[in-house]
Parts: C-alpha cells; sequence; structure tokens
C-alpha cells in the first residue's frame, strides 16, 4: 500500500525547505521502492490569498483522511494586520484542533558535527538522542476555572484580584499520551521516564498512577520511570543521555521541551511531529512540521536550512510508516555532510567560512 501524504508547504521559507523534502521523499521511492501517494495543499497565507481563509474544509478533510500531514511555516509581516480569525496561524490551529492531535513530539537529536553550538559542553550532549511527548490538548492551558475575578471577601489581598488557572486530567486524558510514548519508545530505546510533580499536586498523583497502569497492563516490556519534573529540568541539563522518551503533561513539556531544544543548536535543524487518535489503519492521525516558522527575515533568498523540515519527514518514516531504518539512514546523511563540513548560513559558527544554499544542503543530503 503506498503512503498517503499532504504536503502544506505554507508561506515564507516553508515552500523553499518543503521542496528538499520532496525531493528526499523522491529519492525514497526511486532507491528504496516506496510508494507514496503525494497531495499538495494550501495552508496560512497561502490559502488566505487565494480562498479568503487560511485552511479551507477541502484541505481539512483531506489531512483527515492521509497517512501524515507535512507542513512547512506559516504566517509573515504580510498578514500581520488580518482579522485574528483569518490569520495564518489559525490554519494550523485548526488542524491540531480537528484532528485532536494530543501527543507533541519534540526530539533533541545532538549531531557530532554541531556539538560545539548547544548550550551545554560537548563531553554532555555529544551523541544525545532524546524525545519528549509533551501532552498537547488539556491540562491548566485549558482547565476550569479559570479567570481573572474580584477577590471580594479578602481583604488582605492588595489590589483585591485573584487570577485562576486549574489544572486538570482526565485519566483516558493520561492514558492515550502514555500508549503514544510507549508506542514510540518501542521503535527507539525502549525507555520511557514519566515527569510530573506527584509530591505537590493530585493531578501528577493521578498522572503517575495511570501511566503506570498503561505500562502494567499493555506496555510491560518497555522500561519505565518516574521523575519529579524539577528534578527532570536538572538532570535534562546534567546529563539529558540518560533518557530516551519523556513523557508529560502540557506545561511542563512546553518548558521542559523548550530547553531540551537549546541542547542541540539551531532552531533550523529541529523537526516535531504531533500525533492523535490511531486511525482504522493503525496509524495514528498525524502532523510533522519544523519547529521553526516561515522567517520572513530570509525567505526568498535562499538561506534557509532546509534540516528541520527534512528531519520532520525521518520522524514521518519512523512513527507513521514504520520506516525506522530508512529514517536512520536519513539522519545518518545529515550526520554525514555537517561532518563533511556542509553549512547552511544559520549554521555558521564564529570561525566563519562559505555557507551553502538551501537546494545545495538538500542535494548535499541526497547524494
Ligand atoms: P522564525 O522561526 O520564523 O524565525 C526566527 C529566526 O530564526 C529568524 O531569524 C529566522 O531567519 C531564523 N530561522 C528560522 N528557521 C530557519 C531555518 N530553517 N534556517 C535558517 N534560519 C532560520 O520565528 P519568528 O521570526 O518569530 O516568526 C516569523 C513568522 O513565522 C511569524 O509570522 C510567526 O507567526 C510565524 N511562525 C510560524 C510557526 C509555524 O508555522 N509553526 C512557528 C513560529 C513562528
Ligand atoms: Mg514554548
Amino acid at each position: 500500500d503506498p503512503y498517503s501524504l499532504l504536503i502544506l508547504p505554507g508561506d515564507g521559507i516553508g515552500p523553499e525547505v518543503m521542496a528538499e523534502v520532496v525531493k528526499v521523499i523522491g529519492w525514497f521511492g526511486t532507491h528504496r521502492g516506496m510508494s507514496f501517494d503525494i497531495s499538495q495543499g494550501l495552508v496560512g497565507g497561502a490559502s488566505y490569498d487565494t480562498h479568503g481563509t487560511p485552511l479551507t474544509d477541502d484541505t481539512m478533510a483531506l489531512a483527515q483522511s492521509v497517512d501524515a500531514v507535512l507542513l512547512g511555516a506559516v504566517g509573515g509581516p504580510k498578514y500581520d494586520n488580518l482579522d485574528f480569525s483569518v490569520k495564518p496561524e489559525r490554519g494550523l490551529l485548526r488542524l491540531r484542533k480537528e484532528m485532536d492531535l494530543y501527543a507533541n513530539l519534540r526530539p533533541a537529536q545532538c549531531f557530532d558535527a554541531l556539538a560545539d553550538f548547544s548550550s551545554l559542553k560537548r563531553e554532555v550532549v555529544a551523541g544525545l538522542d532524546i524525545l519528549i511527548v509533551r501532552e498537547l490538548t488539556s491540562g491548566i492551558y485549558f482547565g476550569e476555572p479559570r479567570g481573572i475575578h474580584a477577590d471580594g471577601n479578602n481583604p488582605g489581598n492588595e489590589g483585591g484580584r485573584v487570577g485562576i488557572n486549574t489544572q486538570r486530567y482526565t485519566s483516558g486524558e493520561i492514558r492515550r499520551v502514555a500508549r503514544s510514548a510507549f508506542e514510540l519508545a518501542r521503535k527507539r530505546g525502549n525507555k520511557v521516564c514519566s515527569m510530573e510533580k506527584a509530591n505537590v499536586m493530585e493531578s501528577g498523583i493521578l498522572w503517575r498512577e495511570e501511566v503506570q497502569w498503561v505500562h502494567d497492563n499493555e506496555y510491560p516490556d518497555v522500561e519505565l520511570s518516574h521523575m519529579y519534573a524539577d528534578n527532570g529540568a536538572m538532570q535534562l541539563v546534567r546529563r539529558p543521555r540518560q533518557f530516551d522518551v519523556i513523557v508529560t503533561d502540557n506545561l511542563f513539556g512546553d518548558i521542559l521541551s523548550d530547553a531540551a531544544a537549546m541542547l542541540t543548536g539551531s532552531l533550523g535543524m529541529l523537526p516535531s511531529a504531533s500525533l492523535g487518535a490511531p486511525m482504522a489503519n493503525g496509524r495514528p492521525k498525524a502532523l510533522y512540521e519544523p519547529v521553526h516558522g516561515s522567517a520572513p527575515d530570509i525567505a526568498g533568498k535562499a538561506l534557509a536550512n532546509p534540516i528541520a523540515c527534512i528531519l520532520s519527514f525521518a520522524m514521518a518514516l519512523r512513527y507513521s510508516f514504520d520506516q525506522g531504518d530508512a529514517a536512520a539512514d536519513l539522519e545518518r546523511a545529515v550526520e554525514t555532510v555537517l561532518a563533511q563540513g556542509a553549512r547552511t548560513a544559520d549554521l555558521m559558527g564564529p570561525e566563519g567560512g562559505t555557507p551553502i544554499s538551501t537546494a545545495a544542503m538538500g542535494d548535499r543530503i541526497l547524494a
């Protein structure tokens, strides 16, 4: 069966980096006999320009039906003054919401040639390859009650107001993201560390119990450990290679994944994925995208680094198509060209050198 893909290049450097991914996909077709059924669509400003909306119902329906969506980036100064309801990012938000993508995957992978870009010492990060799975659709960013209120009967409160958010997780929400993490771990190092603060939070106690329940009943073959999230933050900086997959809630995941991103260096290198429930064919609903945005400051200049988008496709190979060997080959190709010194402008260190173009980087990786 062919793997069905919807490609949404989007705005700014999105189409530039996606053009390199399309070459990579073609290579796997020609040289590995993989068969892809590819559709292309518009999202963000590009869709607004043509259709007056950042995502059409047709494109939304297509996204729901394919094995994986690959997205470039959306947004740009041209659209900054649009009404909120048609802003480019609304297209991306609609995709995430209607596909119910509750597991956000942020790998932190350190290529040896770029270890000196890390915020940490080379010996701490060389060879690092971890994956943070952040719950994305619930928790304190969504829980009720919430709001800013008059703090009526509290005369001791200077200013007289109170701001409220509620951390709320159901067992079902925890179990489904735990399942995602265990499934992913089986395709990697078979190890999951769950992070919460069960020492001070009820939702943390439930989180720990439910993750343990999913482990004991469904994934006893995967090694599971638990860690308080504050200790997790410390361990990520102290000895990050002790981890394989980290699963955590929306708030802790937001913070821990940004910290982990800086273990590896440039924004132009960081892939991501968002997964939802398994579809009829067993594959999860999936959206793969680079972490970076549309980079209007360098758009149209052939300066963009395509690696984040290419590594996002490698994630699709591994996590949507069960092509872990192909994914590893692609990652090794990236590693090799970096080791050979190929650098886009964003990867130039203080020692300088001559950067290569977006297309040249894609071609080097293919070669
Ligand atoms: P950005 O990620 O687009 O750019 C930040 C800086 O990193 C810029 O200097 C840019 O040139 C550089 N950069 C980013 N990706 C790069 C790459 N692949 N190669 C080389 N350099 C790269 O974030 P910014 O500037 O805050 O936002 C620009 C636009 O992108 C805005 O309209 C924003 O709303 C949108 N955006 C979209 C996202 C998405 O589609 N998921 C995520 C973040 C921002
Ligand atoms: Mg963040």
